[in-house]
């Protein structure tokens, strides 16, 4: 079977996108955010940053997912993945190239580290390239062994699984 069976997903505007300083929206994802959010994750996963993703992966886990439209355009994203009654991993996250450093980023963590508090999490980790935006939002730096197990199913399909240089980073929550 090569691709989906039912596609739900339309596709991203094509046109680039430019930050306009306008008005921003963040919210939970919905199954209709797919296309969009494919589009964002896949584009970096192409350049080797992201892990890429399918269409049944996203549905499936489209309630991790938080996102930030500006207008009708999704300019960023990112998902609280739960492992253990005490740890999520922040992934997928991704702020489209016309609109990073403007805050998306440090936004979208921090309504991901509000929901990890509600479902009474006390750690968040992620493997990440951009250790300097992790460290700003309080992140440190850990052995990838004190992460949990489970957290290493993605490692298993990923193209860099025999030469892994993301960094491993962890914060404790307040
Ligand atoms: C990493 C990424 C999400 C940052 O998003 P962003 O919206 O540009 O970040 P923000 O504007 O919220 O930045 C918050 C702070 O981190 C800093 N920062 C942002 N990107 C950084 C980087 N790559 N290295 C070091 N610091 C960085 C900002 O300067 C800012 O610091 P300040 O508050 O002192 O000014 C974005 O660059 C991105 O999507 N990168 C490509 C995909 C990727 O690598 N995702 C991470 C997967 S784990």
């Amino acid at each position: 079977m090569s691709g989906p069976l039912i596609s739900i997903a339309p596709a991203r505007a094509a046109m680039p996108s430019v930050y306009t300083g306008g008005p921003t929206a963040l919210r939970k994802a919905t199954l209709r955010d797919i296309g969009p959010l494919l589009g964002l994750i896949n584009d970096y996963a192409a350049q080797g940053i992201m892990l890429p993703r399918t269409e049944f992966e996203m549905a499936e886990n489209i309630r991790d997912f938080t996102v930030i439209y500006a207008a009708d355009r999704l300019v960023a994203c990112a998902a609280l993945h739960i492992y253990s009654p005490a740890a999520a991993e922040i992934r997928s996250l991704a702020v489209d190239p016309g609109w990073k450093q403007h805050g998306l980023g440090r936004q979208l963590l921090s309504a991901l580290e509000e929901e990890a508090r509600e479902f009474g999490l006390k750690t968040l980790f992620a493997f990440t390239y951009v250790d300097g935006f992790f460290r700003k939002l309080g992140y440190d730096v850990v052995d990838r062994g004190e992460l949990p197990l489970k957290a290493w199913k993605d490692c298993l399909r990923c193209p860099k699984f025999q030469a892994c240089d993301e960094i491993a980073m962890l914060k404790h929550l307040p």
